[in-house]
Order: structure tokens, then C-alpha cells, then sequence
């Protein structure tokens, strides 16, 4: 059991929980995953580690309920427990001293892009970072990703926080003033990821993209996970999740999200019934 130490809400439908995890959290890295089970019955679900704490032996993940797992997963209470976490899995992001390198989070990529923005300030890189999410109500993290950048943006939908628009039109902005970028990382939803990378293509800046294909075993043996990179097939377990943007081919990966939509509703649809059933919502 990996007890839940800590539990918030921090944005409508996305919890963070801090596990008590130290093998994990001895190991991990930016841009790593873990898979976790909840119970005997449990389906695997892959999390990006979003922060870890090697002294307190816990990591952080931050989870938006969009399905059967995740709502069950948000029934679970502060000092609970979660039958099993897997990792941390996935290559860890290639950090270095690059220059310049703008990190760009959407949705819940919004904590994903944490560790790998405060990987890359402490490798001696000048950070920018550019928020996104549909209101000001989805932005969380705010303070802690300030300080670990040079330059800080965010930008929402309906200009109830910051600018109004995408991230990808404050990244157009930051290229059109001419400012030197050695890298742009990118995590959220899978159209933004796509709209960045064709942003940052006529200028040919390195782009790197953290892939969230449907994982099952998340050690490269079931294939659920394939993605094409360069015309190749690639796991995204085990050969990413980063991948180089410029050459991945979104249209397919847009696809396979799409491939299990049916069983997923149908999930869904029964999990809220037995909720209603046990009185829990
Ligand atoms: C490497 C990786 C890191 C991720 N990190 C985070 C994170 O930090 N926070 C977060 O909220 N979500 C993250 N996700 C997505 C998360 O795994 C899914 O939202 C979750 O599995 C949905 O489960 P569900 O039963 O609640 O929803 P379902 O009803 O099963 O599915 C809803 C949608 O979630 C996606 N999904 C479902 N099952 C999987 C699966 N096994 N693998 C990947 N996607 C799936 C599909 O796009 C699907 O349409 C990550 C996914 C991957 C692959
Ligand atoms: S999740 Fe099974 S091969 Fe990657």
C-alpha cells in the first residue's frame, strides 16, 4: 500500500495527491511516470511524477478526473491508501545547460512541466515559461513555477488570467521579438502539443514533446503504446515519453486515444451508477 499523505483540490476535477513512495522518489527524474493500481480490481493508470522530495521519500502527482479510474481514484481519502505504484517509468527528459529554453504547459501538462522547468534552471539555462488552461480556475502552481523561471507567462482561453489566447500565440510572440530559444518543451493536451510544434517548425527550434499515448504495462511489452516517430514505430514507455515534436505524427496519435472511447463510456456510465447506488455522489 502507498499511503496518500497529502490530498487537494487545486483546480475543478484535478486533485494532487503526495504519496508516501521512497524507492520511487529516491529514483526519479523529470519527465518520468508511474503507473498506479488502485485496488485487486484495478485498471493501470500512467501519472507523471510532478514533483518528488527525496529527504521526505514521497512524490506528487496531480490527476484530472476524466473517467471511471481517475473519479475512483478521487474517492479515495487523505491517509487511505493506493494498492500499488509502478516506477518511475519512461526515460528521463535529457536535461542540460542548452541556453534558452521555454517550457510550455497546458491543462494538467501544467504540472508536468514543473520538474523539468526546475531541472533545466538548475542545469544553468535561462527558463521561460508559458501557462495555459481554458480559466483562470484551471491555472494552479503558479508561485512555484515563477520561481524556477526567468520569464513567466500565462495565457487563458477567455483572458480571465493573463493574456488572452493560446500558449502557442505567447510563444509566437516571444520568437517574433526575435529572442534567442535553444529549446521548447511542451506537455498538455495533444492538439496543443501539435499546434506548438508546427509554431516552432518554420524556425527550426528543437521542440520536444512528452507523449501520453494509452499505456497498459508500461514496460514495452503490450504495444498499447505505439506511436510513430519519424515514419518509425516507437513505445512511447520505453523509447519516451519525450519525443522529438517535429517529427511525430499527431493525426495518429489523436486516433488511438480514440480506440477504446466505447468501453470508456460505458466505464464510466457503470461507475457513476454504483456511485449512486452506494450513496457517494
Ligand atoms: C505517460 C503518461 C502520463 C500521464 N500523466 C498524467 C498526469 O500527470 N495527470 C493526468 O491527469 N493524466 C495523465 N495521463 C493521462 C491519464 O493516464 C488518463 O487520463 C487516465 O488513464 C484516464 O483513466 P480513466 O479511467 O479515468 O479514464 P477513461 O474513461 O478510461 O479515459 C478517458 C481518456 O483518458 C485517456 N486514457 C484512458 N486510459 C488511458 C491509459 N491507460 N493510458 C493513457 N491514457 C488513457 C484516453 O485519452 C481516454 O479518452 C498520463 C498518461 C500518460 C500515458
Ligand atoms: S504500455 Fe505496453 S508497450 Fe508501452
Amino acid at each position: 500500500m502507498y499511503k496518500i499523505l497529502e490530498k487537494e483540490d487545486i483546480a475543478p476535477g484535478e486533485k494532487l495527491y503526495v504519496l508516501d513512495a521512497p524507492d520511487i522518489a529516491r529514483k526519479a527524474k523529470p519527465g518520468q511516470f508511474v503507473i498506479i493500481i488502485i485496488d485487486e480490481k484495478g485498471e493501470r493508470i500512467p501519472l507523471t511524477i510532478a514533483d518528488f522530495n527525496r529527504e521526505k521519500g514521497t512524490i506528487t502527482i496531480i490527476v484530472q478526473e476524466v473517467g471511471k479510474s481517475t473519479m475512483q481514484l478521487g474517492n479515495i481519502k487523505k491517509g487511505e491508501g493506493i494498492l500499488n505504484v509502478v516506477g518511475p517509468l519512461g526515460i528521463p527528459t535529457h536535461i542540460e545547460k542548452y541556453g534558452t529554453v521555454v517550457c510550455v504547459g497546458g491543462g494538467v501538462g501544467i504540472a508536468c512541466i514543473y520538474p523539468i522547468a526546475r531541472g533545466m534552471k538548475e542545469a544553468g539555462n535561462r527558463v521561460i515559461s508559458i501557462l495555459g488552461a481554458r480559466t483562470k480556475d484551471f491555472i494552479f502552481w503558479e508561485d512555484k513555477i515563477k520561481t524556477v523561471s526567468d520569464e513567466f507567462y500565462i495565457t487563458t482561453d477567455d483572458g480571465s488570467s493573463g493574456k488572452k489566447g493560446f500558449v502557442s500565440d505567447q510563444l509566437k510572440d516571444i520568437i517574433d521579438n526575435k529572442e534567442k530559444i535553444d529549446l521548447v518543451m511542451t506537455i498538455g493536451p495533444a492538439i496543443m502539443m501539435k499546434v506548438v510544434s508546427e509554431t516552432t517548425r518554420p524556425f527550426n527550434i528543437k521542440t520536444v514533446v512528452s507523449l501520453n499515448s494509452i499505456m497498459v504495462d508500461g514496460t514495452g511489452m503490450c504495444g498499447s503504446c505505439r506511436v510513430e516517430v519519424d515514419g518509425k514505430t516507437k513505445f512511447a514507455c520505453v523509447d519516451g515519453p519525450d519525443f522529438d515534436a517535429h517529427k511525430v505524427n499527431f493525426n495518429l496519435l489523436n486516433d488511438r486515444q480514440k480506440v477504446y472511447l466505447k468501453e470508456e463510456k460505458e466505464a464510466h456510465k457503470k461507475c457513476r451508477l454504483e456511485e449512486r447506488i452506494s450513496g457517494n455522489k
